[in-house]
């Protein structure tokens, strides 16, 4: 039998310190998640500086604790993968030199992995079946996208978004009704009180681009109505509210990727970001896709929203087939999917 893969995988491109150790790409041994959500929420949304200082101080101690959960040592890792973009240059830099040390200290080698592509792998964890060519839907904080997963590391932008992202349209809403950060939790726990019919908030369409997306308008239309009624002393009802535009995201959302499915022949769709544990994002894409025939992929919440599983599942990916890093790896705040 082939000796079994570990690679460590290190996470720090935004508010969340991780790191976790996986089995050849899909087993995973520990899952080490630091949050420092309850720090940012003071001021409403992710305070670069702080969150740099925060990995600073937890890193060490998330990377020990991963090692030890796995019950191994760093002996016995045989890849390093870390996030090296794209994120906050202050917070990836974290990660970055923190793995590059520990690739020089040990002479193990060292894997650079683009954070969506990690979401992307997120899939693989605990889908054991699910083998590319597929459809997959980005969407977190920063991306709103459709790929095509070709191979293991190799994918086509679809579709994208001409403005906002959709978990940024979903953390602007719920600041405008007052529900904090970050909003993609809290609006989909306030919406299952309200009525997703009760206001018609639009849907954009992108002329000559079936698969592409546009939040702003949505985002703009939801202010307009709050100032509308507020103008009006009208009482807003917030989960009316909430449930209204989550709608109004998930439909579009859903709809693009089933089109894009249906034209590109492909009967696998995954989802995969922060805004896939949306519960109902993850229902209307489950009714569409039985009702077309698609089998449908998706992590749990905890794989959804970031973590270092999912990076040391695509830098496995990248390891068997020789991909390596060199110390001289940088982080690169805007790096696009793809890239090298
Ligand atoms: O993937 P992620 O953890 O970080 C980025 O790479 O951006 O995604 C974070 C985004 C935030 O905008 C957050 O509000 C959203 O994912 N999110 C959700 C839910 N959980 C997280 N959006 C809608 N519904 C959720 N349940
Ligand atoms: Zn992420």
């Amino acid at each position: 039998m082939a000796k079994d893969t570990l690679v460590l995988g290190i996470e720090t491109s935004c508010d969340e310190t991780a790191a976790a150790v996986v089995k050849n790409g899909r087993e995973v041994l520990s899952n080490i998640i630091s949050s420092q959500i309850d720090l940012h929420k003071l001021y409403g949304g992710v305070v670069p500086e702080i969150a740099s200082r925060k990995h600073i101080e937890k890193i060490n101690q998330v990377i020990e604790e991963a090692l030890n959960t796995a019950e191994v040592t760093l002996q016995d890792i045989d890849a390093i993968g870390v996030t090296y973009g794209p994120g906050l240059v202050g917070a990836l830099l974290v990660g970055v030199a923190e793995a590059k040390a520990i690739s020089f200290a040990t002479g193990k080698p060292l894997v650079g992995v683009h954070h969506i592509e990690g979401h992307v792998s997120a899939n693989y964890i605990e889908n054991k079946e699910l083998e590319p060519p597929f459809l997959c839907l980005i969407v977190s904080g920063g991306h709103t996208h459709i790929v095509l997963v070709k191979e293991y590391g190799e994918y086509e932008i679809i579709g994208y978004t001409h403005d906002d992202a959709a978990g940024e349209a979903f953390d602007k809403v719920a600041r405008a009704i007052g529900l904090g950060y970050p909003g993609g939790p809290k609006i989909d726990k306030l919406a299952k009180e309200g009525r997703k019919d009760a206001i018609a908030f639009p849907r954009a369409h992108i002329e000559g681009a079936p698969y592409d997306f546009s939040f702003s308008g949505l985002k703009s239309a939801v202010l307009n109505y709050i100032n509308t009624c507020e103008m009006k002393k009208e009482e807003i009802n917030r989960a009316d509210v909430a449930a209204s535009f989550q709608e109004a995201v998930v439909d579009v959302l859903v709809t693009r990727t089933i089109t894009a499915a249906k034209n590109f022949g492909i009967n696998k769709v995954a989802i995969a970001g922060g805004v896939a544990a949306n519960s109902s994002l993850r229902e209307a894409m489950r009714e569409a896709c039985t009702e077309n025939e698609i089998s449908l992929f998706y992590p749990s919440p905890i794989y959804c929203t970031d973590n270092a599983a999912m990076i040391a599942s695509a830098a496995y990916y990248e390891y068997v087939k020789g991909t390596r890093s060199g110390l001289d790896l940088n982080a690169i705040p805007n790096l696009k999917i793809g890239q090298r």
